[in-house]
């Protein structure tokens, strides 16, 4: 890489990415940087992960292994290395840092949020965002006592740990024991010692939105809010705009800048934020494209990932234009597609839900399922969001997964 340029992959002059997981979010990363012309390095703990189909290569390694991790680094030498998911051996990426290669957003930004102490610490204690009452424990004493402190319900969760893994919501006493054990075997930590959650009083939210929030080279970029539906702390359905208040809007921006601002770097970051009455709660951020913010492939002209793709290449980002504002369309809305059991998912009814008025798809090609996973989204528009997601949805009821 030539700096300030961006040149021919595969020789000298050219840009070397190092995406570190390579799920659907980080397939459509690659997509944008390789219209840059930017070579793509993909890596993930499973062969056949989405992100490398698209790449220009692939490496299989467990990213929490330091030492696996950090031989790749030296055999690639990435310009930049992408974080895409939480699981992954910080301290190696803050090596690589200092050593003067770009991590982003930034190492501290990743190894903050993989822990939802550090993250959570950072946003109530130090920068005094508001949130939802908490309690550290290592212990089911530990979460007794907490759930003494703070009052029935809570919510019970792994402090490492994503996409619901070993959360529970309890509401009597004779709960606690059980979400204690689901915590204790549903995290990244399973099997590996002591385990640490946290212990959150529950926010009877009336909405809960992502406020992707792009710090790049010409400043803070704010897209507009995407509401989103959670199920089992998964997401199922979002959408964009979100209705806000003016204040509340104004205040989730606040709170976004805030802790964007304090993880620093450049990239794309998802907020997610509680609104409850005309007050706004943080809950965690993604320093990297949100799953909920797949809506934005088909709702602005430049989608979270062309963000996140010009802001970590160190290039500007302009205010992204809504697409379809004040015609019939302006709305958009995505539609999770998860299959069940076991087997290779092949989808059947693919013409049915593209002929769904204004529905795309996005087939991940993930190799297989085990149990539950995503393998696909349905994206729609509407004049309203009531229409846009009764369209994405109407997709999604169309395409019908099997496993083979
Ligand atoms: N304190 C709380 N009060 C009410 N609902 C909550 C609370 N904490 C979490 N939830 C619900 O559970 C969902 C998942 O929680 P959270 O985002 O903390 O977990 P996660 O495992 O990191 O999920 P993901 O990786 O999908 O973002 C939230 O989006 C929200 O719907
Ligand atoms: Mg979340």
């Amino acid at each position: 890489m030539i700096p300030g340029t961006l040149g021919t992959p595969g020789t000298p002059s050219g840009t070397r990415v190092l995406l570190l997981g390579s799920g659907e979010l980080g397939k459509e990363v690659a997509i944008e940087l390789a219209r840059f012309g930017v070579e793509v390095v993909a890596v993930d703990r499973y062969a056949g992960a989405p992100a490398m189909a698209v790449a220009s290569r692939s490496h299989v390694i467990d990213m929490l292994d330091a030492d696996a991790l950090r031989a790749l680094l030296e055999a690639e030498h990435p310009d930049v290395v992408v974080p895409e998911v939480e699981a992954i051996a910080t301290h190696v990426l803050a090596e690589v840092e200092a050593a003067g290669t770009r991590v982003v957003p930034t190492a501290r930004a990743a190894r903050l949020t993989m822990d939802r102490e550090g993250i959570r610490r950072l946003a109530a204690e130090e920068l005094s965002l508001p949130t939802s009452p908490y309690v550290f424990t290592d212990s089911l004493a530990g979460v007794r006592s907490a759930v003494e402190q703070l009052g029935l319900p809570v919510v019970v969760k792994p402090v490492m740990s994503s996409s619901g893994h070993g959360q529970s919501l309890v509401r009597t006493p004779e709960e606690v024991e059980a979400a204690w054990e689901t915590a204790r075997t549903g995290g990244r930590a399973a099997g590996h010692g002591a385990v640490r959650v946290i212990v959150e009083g529950f926010v009877p939210f009336d909405s809960e939105i992502t406020l992707l929030t792009v710090r790049h080279a010409g400043g803070v970029t704010f897209c507009d809010p995407v509401g989103h539906v959670q199920v089992d702390g998964d997401y199922r359905e979002s959408w964009q705009p979100a209705a806000l208040l003016p204040g509340v809007a104004d205040e989730a921006r606040r709170v976004a800048g805030a802790i964007t601002e304090a993880l620093g770097g450049w990239g794309i970051f998802g907020v997610e934020l509680f609104v409850v009455g005309d007050r706004v709660l943080f809950s965690e951020v993604s320093p990297r494209p949100h799953d909920t913010g797949l809506v934005t492939l088909v709702s602005q002209d430049l989608s979270e990932f062309a963000l996140h793709a010009r802001a970590l290449l160190g290039l500007p980002a302009p205010d992204p234009l809504r697409l379809g504002a004040g015609t019939s369309e302006q709305a958009a809305a995505s539609c999770a597609v998860l299959a069940h059991g076991d087997g290779v998912p092949v989808f059947e009814g693919v013409s049915e839900a593209l002929g769904v008025p204004t529905a795309q798809l996005r087939l991940f090609g993930k190799p297989s399922v085990h149990g539950h996973r995503r393998v696909a989204v349905t994206l729609a528009r509407g004049a309203t969001v009531d229409e846009a997601r009764a369209r994405a949805r109407a997709a999604a009821e169309a395409l019908r997964v099997r496993l083979v």
